[in-house]
């Protein structure tokens, strides 16, 4: 485990700037102050645009400390490093950008998390960097915001509760997005093109990307087939229309890594699955496929360069997202149903108080990085997952601070 204990901050939020990274300074602002409880700084790479961040929070944010680093530079990352117990990222897209900040939390023993959901990146990641976390007691943590922890506890949640109502976890877990309310950023956008992009231009990588097991570690890949839902499919059991749901392709493969560093807790059998309600009869019908067809557009026109540039020039920038009205008036209702190869039931719910992709998120990722600097003194570094590294404290920050709600809504 990292021994980092005489560091100037707990926290750095690395990408203060970003528009998700500036919801983030204001959360953490609101809830923990500046040098109190938590000891934290902002970073990025413009020493304007941090010290325009720092003006436009107005008195409480002029105590923020400002760090300079460029996501290119090492030393600099270094420096930041040294200062600090955690790393807080937001700057993306983390192909693109990511690496070299990863390496040196790695190398330096600094606990780091961020909001990728960018499968092949974190492949790469775990093969280059997870000795080296081992061994300085790094623990890193992709993935903290809406994809993948609602999935990821939601899944952690539901089976924790199987195994104390029917005594063991569930072997098949299907989540279903009920009800969601919120947009999309540049920054996101751009996320979503490049993995695209990489993919198009790569058989190999298609194909690795297309396993539900492929960011597991060697000898936890499944032979068990899991369920995918491509195209709009009928669900005589709820008797409503499904959809693709476009964060299943990283979320699925967070929770079957969540359950092999976890020893198969969820089983060597388990299978999991995410899909949208879209609605009921010859309506919900048409909106599936309707819904289908505008993501096989999206994922088509990314792909090629002739009509990637109709993608990037009608999305939003990077830097730009939805406006607080819409964050605030945001949510997501989230059901997972489990059964146990006996035929035992379970359903439950996880519900956010704010738009997914900004408003819950930042507030998420905010408690992953406090979770990291304050509740995991006893964890080894690596490689982690929310759930399989944080499990019970961050759902305690989750529920108290972060405006998530998790339910049984019924048990047979
Ligand atoms: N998992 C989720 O649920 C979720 C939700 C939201 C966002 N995300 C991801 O989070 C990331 C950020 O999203 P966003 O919408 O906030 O993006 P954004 O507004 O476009 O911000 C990107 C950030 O990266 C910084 N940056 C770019 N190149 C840099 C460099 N060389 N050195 C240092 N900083 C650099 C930019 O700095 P400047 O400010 O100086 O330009 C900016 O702060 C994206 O990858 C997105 O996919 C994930």
């Amino acid at each position: 485990m990292s021994d980092k204990t005489d560091t100037t901050y707990d926290i750095v939020v690395f990408g203060a700037t970003s528009f998700v990274g500036q919801i983030l300074t204001k959360y953490l602002l609101k809830t923990y102050g500046t040098g109190k409880d938590l000891k934290w700084a902002i970073g990025g790479r413009s020493e304007s645009k941090l010290q325009t961040l720092k003006s436009d929070l107005g008195k409480d944010g002029s105590e923020l400390p400002v760090i300079v680093a460029d996501a290119s530079d090492e030393s600099a990352l270094k420096a930041l490093c040294d200062q600090t117990r955690v790393v807080i990222s937001t700057v993306g897209p983390y192909a693109l950008y990511g690496e070299p900040l990863v390496k040196v939390c790695a190398e330096t023993g600094t606990d780091y998390c961020d909001l990728t959901g960018e499968v092949q990146w974190i492949r790469k990641m775990v093969d280059k960097y997870e000795d080296t976390a081992k061994s300085s007691g790094a623990r890193i943590v992709h993935s903290c915001g809406f994809d993948s922890i609602p999935s990821d506890m939601g899944v952690w949640f539901l089976q924790q509760q199987a195994e104390q109502t029917f005594g063991k976890p569930c072997r098949d877990v299907r989540m279903r997005v009920k009800a969601a309310k919120g947009e999309f950023s540049g920054g996101t956008v751009a996320s979503l093109v490049n993995a695209v992009k990489e993919a198009a231009a790569d058989p190999a990588l298609r194909k690795e990307m297309a396993n539900p097991f492929s960011i597991c570690p060697e000898g936890h890949r499944s032979e068990v087939r899991q369920p995918n839902i491509k195209g709009a499919q009928h669900d005589k059991e709820l008797d409503v229309w499904l959809a693709p749901f476009v964060m299943s392709a990283i979320n699925n493969r967070i929770v079957h890594r969540s359950n092999a560093l976890q020893d198969a807790r969820y089983g060597k059998e388990f299978t999991y699955d995410e899909a949208m309600i879209v609605g009921r009869g010859l309506q919900g019908r048409l909106t599936a496929y309707g819904v289908t067809a505008a993501l096989g557009g999206f994922v088509t026109a990314s792909a090629f360069k002739p009509s990637r540039w109709v993608v990037e020039k009608f999305v939003p920038k990077p830097g730009e997202g939805p406006s607080p009205e819409v964050q605030e008036a945001g949510y997501y209702d989230l059901r997972f149903v489990g059964k146990t190869e006996d035929g035992k039931t379970i359903k439950t719910k996880v519900v956010g108080d704010r738009d997914p992709g900004y408003g819950s998120t930042s507030k998420m990722l905010g408690e992953a990085g406090a979770c990291l600097a304050f509740d995991m003194a006893d964890k080894p570094g690596g490689f982690w997952t929310p759930s399989s590294l944080m499990d019970g404290k961050l759902f305690d920050r989750l529920t108290s601070k972060a405006g998530l709600t998790f339910e049984v809504l019924e048990t047979s």
